[in-house]
Formats: C-alpha cells, sequence, structure tokens
C-alpha cells in the first residue's frame, strides 16, 4: 500500500470538500486518521466489519480489545444501545460532545467486530470540529482507537501517527495541536452502580455531582495486577510503553527530588543512560543525561497535555532508563498518574 495521503485541515472550520473526501473514504472501507480533542484516532467505519479488521491488524491490535464507537449526535446513541437509561441521558446531556465515553448494552446493529464480541459497546461524541464534520459527513457511527500502534503513546500530533502508521492507511487529517492529551474518561453503566473504567478529562469529580454513587475500577491506580481485575479488555495490556525503562517516583513535593536524584544516581552507576522527566520547579536541580519539562507541578491540564509526546521523545533520546515525578492523582492528574503506571509496567516508588 501506498503511503497515506497527509493532509492539513482547519481544526476550526475544516474545508468541506477535505471533509467530503475523507468521509468517502471511511465508507469504502479506508482508514482515516483524524484529530479530536483527545488524542488523534483511527477511523473506520464502525458497521463494516471488514474496515473494522483493517484497524486491528493496522495497530497490531489484540483482537478481545473493543474499541470505542464514534457519534456526531445524541440522537445516533439510541441506535447503538436500546437501553439507554436516564442517568446515561442525565450525564450525556451534560458532557457531550466532549471526552466521556459511556458503555452501555449493544443494539442488533452494531456487528462483532468492533465491540470485540461483548455484548456491550462503547460510544463517545467528540467535542472537536474536525471529528465531528468527519463523523457527520460520512454519515455512519465511526470506530476509532488511538492512532498509534498497540503498546506506544497515544498520538497527540499528526507527526506520531505518520511515525508509527503512516504507511499503512488511507489518509491523516492534520489539525495541528489537541487539546487535552489523554484519552477520554471511559464510564461503565451495565454495572451497578456506574464504575469508571479508565480516567480522563472529564474528571471523577465532576462526574460525581451527576453520579453520586459512582464507583471507580481499583484497577484505575494501577497498584493491582490488572490481570485479574480487567472488566475492560483494555486494562490489562502494558500501554503507553516507551523503549526505556520507566520508573515512577510518588509522593510529598518536598521528598520526590531527593528520591528521583537517588534513583538516577544508581542508574548511572551500572553506566545507564538516564533522563529525568520533570516537573518545571525542580527541572534546575537534576543532574541527568537528559531532563525534560512536562509543565508546572500544578498545572495539571499542561502536564496531561505534554505527557504522551515527552513519553515519545524518551524513544528519539534513546536513553536506557527514565525516572518521572508523580504528581497529584486528582482530577486530570488521577489520567496521566493511570497512564504513567501503565507505562512503568508497576516499576512505582512511594517517598513516603
Ligand atoms: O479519547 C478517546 O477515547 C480516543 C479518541 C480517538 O476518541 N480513543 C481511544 O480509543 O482512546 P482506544 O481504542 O485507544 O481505547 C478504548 C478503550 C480501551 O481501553 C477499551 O478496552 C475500552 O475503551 N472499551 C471499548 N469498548 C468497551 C466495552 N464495550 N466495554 C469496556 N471497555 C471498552
Ligand atoms: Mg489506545
Amino acid at each position: 500500500m501506498s503511503p497515506a495521503e497527509i493532509v492539513k485541515v482547519n481544526p476550526t472550520t475544516p474545508e468541506k470538500p477535505l471533509i467530503k473526501r475523507a468521509a468517502e473514504i471511511l465508507l469504502q472501507e479506508g482508514l482515516v486518521a483524524f484529530p479530536t480533542e483527545t488524542v488523534y484516532g483511527l477511523g473506520a467505519n464502525a458497521l463494516d466489519e471488514k474496515a473494522i479488521l483493517k484497524i486491528f491488524e493496522v495497530k497490531n491490535r489484540p483482537s478481545d480489545n473493543p474499541l470505542i464507537i464514534h457519534i456526531s449526535k445524541i440522537a445516533d446513541l439510541y441506535l447503538l444501545s436500546n437501553n439507554v437509561v436516564p442517568i446515561v441521558e442525565k450525564v450525556v446531556k451534560k458532557f457531550w460532545p466532549g471526552p466521556l465515553t459511556v458503555v452501555l448494552p449493544r443494539s442488533e446493529i452494531v456487528p462483532d467486530a468492533p465491540v470485540a464480541g461483548l455484548p456491550t459497546v462503547a460510544v463517545r461524541m467528540p467535542n472537536h470540529p474536525v471529528a465531528r464534520s468527519l463523523i457527520s459527513a460520512a454519515d455512519v457511527p465511526i470506530a476509532a482507537p488511538s492512532a498509534n500502534l498497540a503498546g506506544r503513546p497515544s498520538p497527540t500530533s499528526a507527526t506520531h501517527v505518520v511515525n508509527d502508521i503512516g504507511e499503512k492507511i488511507d489518509m491523516v487529517l492534520d489539525g495541528g495541536e489537541i487539546i487535552y492529551g489523554v484519552e477520554s474518561t471511559v464510564v461503565d453503566f451495565t454495572s451497578s452502580p456506574p464504575m469508571v473504567l479508565r480516567p480522563g478529562p472529564i474528571t471523577v469529580e465532576e462526574l460525581r455531582k451527576e453520579i453520586p454513587e459512582l464507583e471507580v475500577h481499583p484497577a484505575v491506580k494501577g497498584d493491582v495486577k490488572t490481570e485479574v481485575l480487567a472488566k475492560s479488555p483494555g486494562m490489562k495490556y502494558r500501554h503507553y510503553a516507551p523503549k526505556a525503562e520507566l520508573i515512577v517516583v510518588e509522593g510529598s513535593k518536598e521528598h520526590i527530588r531527593e528520591k528521583v536524584q537517588e534513583i538516577v544516581n544508581l542508574r548511572k552507576k551500572e553506566g545507564k543512560s538516564v533522563a529525568v522527566i520533570s516537573t518545571v520547579e525542580n527541572a534546575p536541580n537534576y543532574r541527568a543525561d537528559v531532563v525534560k519539562i512536562v509543565g508546572k507541578r500544578n498545572d495539571l491540564r499542561e502536564i496531561a497535555k505534554n505527557f504522551f509526546r515527552i513519553l515519545r521523545e524518551l524513544d528519539i533520546e534513546g536513553v536506557e532508563s527514565a525516572v518521572v515525578e508523580g504528581i497529584k492523582p486528582v482530577g486530570i492528574g488521577l489520567a496521566v498518574m493511570n497512564r504513567l503506571k501503565k507505562a512503568a509496567g508497576g516499576k512505582t516508588i512511594r517517598t513516603d
């Protein structure tokens, strides 16, 4: 296959002819990568099993890991599920369009392929003009996982997409920067009470205002064996991993710096090249081969936005180890810590 056509698109008012062409590709079993407000997605017609199988192949995604189906209007939720209960209606009215995915029982029009044979379907209505106009132009629900190779950090720029899968898809719509940098919050409404399976930009705190009884799956914090507990198939795989070993240090602001430097020194003694992923405040104090700055300690939104890009940069620097300052697991910080711990595959150290 020839490499993807890479096209710049206006992120606020997408060019109509361009969107029309991308939609035609989707309707002919093609794959189009496009920006959403969270990360870049790899789109295919959700109702076309052949197109969906291509997604799994291109991403090298395990076939038991279901995809999120994207829609451009709330009415389409009722096509994908016959069980939209009042609490779901309330929540989607509040947070859609936006970075929230709801898991519901699936209707008979949803094929097996996108949901990996599950009785449920995950649905989201994104809030990005390019994503919305593309889905609406195609006029079919669009399955769209993050547009990275399975196991790699999610793409927050078109370049990340091209580097991972550019040779194997039809088109990349380059809409520049994304807004959040971590994937949507996934809430399962088939369990009672509803349960957060993946934390994201719509925070647990915000959701609890609408659903006081909401629970957070124990695997979300990354401190338990996810294989045993995995409810969402995506929870059990090691994700987001750079080639370097990743070590996360958690704890209070005062102690974290000392501990991070201690681990860097340990790895340096072993002859390894080591990076630190640091907040702005601590960066000048580190002695390491590379220091990457992720954002101000209290600006969790900024940290979320930079985080996947920095994981990818570690590969470019070619370091063998990276020690990362943990951040507060509140608000969008919970999503960042969740991805970070998955990337570290269990190498987490607490200072207190
Ligand atoms: O922000 C996002 O959600 C991005 C953009 C492109 O929209 N998409 C994304 O898709 O992150 P993906 O495929 O990388 O992640 C989908 C997650 C996986 O963890 C998967 O296991 C879970 O959603 N999921 C999908 N369908 C599910 C279902 N029926 N039940 C439980 N979990 C499900
Ligand atoms: Mg993904």
